[in-house]
């Protein structure tokens, strides 16, 4: 039976019931539907309306509640409840009788939907948080082992210059890093309390509303009743935190699936996170990584979703705002397996240094340096970058490298240059002058590693 039922004279139709439950989706707040009720049994009996036998009685039977669905709370929904709150209460009435129907006096369901939604957020950032530093721990581990491998760094996809792969690592670093402190941020914001304001102008019990909220965790309550129960910002917050760390992750898998290719060659990714074709037997697809980039689409869709919805909303209340869970736990269920298998990837990883190296050494990725040292022999940069310029096209025409080209050939474009040239066209030239704070230089980077430990 509904929970509002008096007032109504005729049953729901079957399609109402069906557009308008939320069990099927909301069982996963039964844990925090649950904590909250057993807090406001105490806050009601701390103002007199439940005696102490009768608050110890509500607060065993819904302990009960919990503990009978175990690990399973999908089952509740074949109990055909409205939505959590309906079914808690079912189940406490089931239990305790009359006693149970004593429960909701002074609340209403728009407080108690607001804080399970932020007790869950919550819970979800400490196990989000959590992925998020054994990632960049991952990530610091392989730069490490890494540090000086090299490999062609782009711009445009166009081989740039040599970068190490420690360095590549260290990049992603600072997005996880960056992205944490997002996600911490709305964290702080959300820990705040609406339960006690009722369905939108604040109850009418004297509950002392900062205990209530500390007894469940909260740093302190909500301070608006209208505000309480009608935002939904955390929602809104964690949804853009998750697009933005699955950009960064995408896009590391967008790196890592090139990296991966026949036509790059610098990494293997290990079999556990690849899959074959049904057709091709020689293929082996990197398939983790590219459910990590298309997974992305889905947790921004989320997020304009939910944006969407809130748009224009009058206070307080609406029941458009029960689509609020659907696209969250998506968001978070995606956000969580695909940082679990950005950890997973990484653990499994091998460099193809060798190939990488080569690959670093084609393409012209040491032109830079020449335009830098015939700088370095007084030409202005401007001048010597359109000198380089034009060895590279001979270079490209020749095939060879600047290194192999002679010198008497180099001097034919600039009499500056003096056979000294080529100890500045190594790749380990190239990296070691890149010492500089952020630069890709060996020594750097292990500098950044340590900072970072
Ligand atoms: N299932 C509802 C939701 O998720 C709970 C709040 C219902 N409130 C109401 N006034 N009908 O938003």
């Amino acid at each position: 039976m509904a929970l509002w039922g008096g007032r109504f004279t005729q049953e729901s139709s079957a399609l109402f019931k069906l557009f308008n439950d939320s069990l099927p989706i909301d069982y996963r707040l039964l844990e925090q539907d649950v904590v909250g009720s057993i807090a406001w049994a105490e806050a009601i009996h701390q103002v007199g309306v439940l005696t102490p036998q009768e608050c110890t009685d509500l607060k065993q039977a819904l302990q009960q509640i919990l503990d009978e669905v175990g690990d399973d709370p999908q089952q509740i929904v074949a109990t055909g409840a409205e939505d959590i709150h309906s079914y808690v209460e079912q189940a406490l009435i089931a239990k305790v009788g009359d006693l149970g129907k004593k429960l909701h006096t002074g609340r209403s369901r728009n407080d108690q939907v607001a804080t399970d939604l932020k007790l869950w957020c919550k819970k979800q950032g400490a196990y989000l948080s959590e992925l998020m530093t054994t990632l960049v721990a991952g990530l610091l581990e392989v730069a490490e082992r890494e540090v000086d491998a090299v490999m062609p760094g782009y711009t445009h996809l166009q081989r740039a210059q040599p970068v190490t792969f420690g360095h590549w690592c260290l990049a992603y670093v600072e997005m996880v890093e960056r992205d944490l402190t997002r996600l911490q941020d709305a964290l702080k914001r959300l820990d705040t309390c609406p339960l006690g304001c009722g369905a939108l102008a604040g109850t009418a019990y004297p509950i002392d509303r900062q205990a209530l909220a500390k007894s469940l965790g909260f740093t302190q309550a909500t301070t608006n009743s209208l505000d309480s129960v009608s935002d939904r910002d955390h929602v809104i917050e964690l949804c853009s935190a998750a697009s933005i760390s699955m950009m960064h992750l995408s896009r590391m898998a967008e790196d890592m699936i090139f990296f991966n290719s026949g036509e790059a060659d610098f990494i293997q990714l290990n079999d556990n996170v690849t899959s074959g074709s049904s057709l091709m037997p020689q293929k082996k697809n990197p398939d983790a990584l590219e459910l990590i980039r298309g997974k992305t689409g889905r947790v921004y869709g989320s997020l304009v979703g939910i944006l969407t919805t809130m748009k224009a909303l009058p206070l307080a209340y609406n029941k458009d705002m029960q689509e609020d869970k659907e696209g969250l736990f998506d968001v978070v269920d995606s956000w969580g397996i695909c940082l679990e298998m950005a950890i997973l990837v990484l653990d499994g990883l091998k460099v193809n240094r060798a190939n990488a190296l080569a690959s670093a050494q084609q393409g012209y990725a040491n032109a830079t340096e020449l335009a830098d040292y015939l700088v370095a022999k007084g030409m202005p940069f401007r001048e010597a970058h359109h000198v380089v310029g034009e060895v590279v096209v001979k270079a490209i025409a020749d095939k060879v490298a600047l290194e192999d080209m002679p010198l008497a050939q180099l001097q034919s474009y600039s009499e500056v240059i003096g056979d000294d040239v080529y100890q500045h066209l190594t790749i380990e030239a190239c990296l070691e002058k890149r010492d500089v704070l952020g630069g890709t230089a060996v020594n750097q980077v292990k500098q950044a590693i340590a900072a970072k430990k």
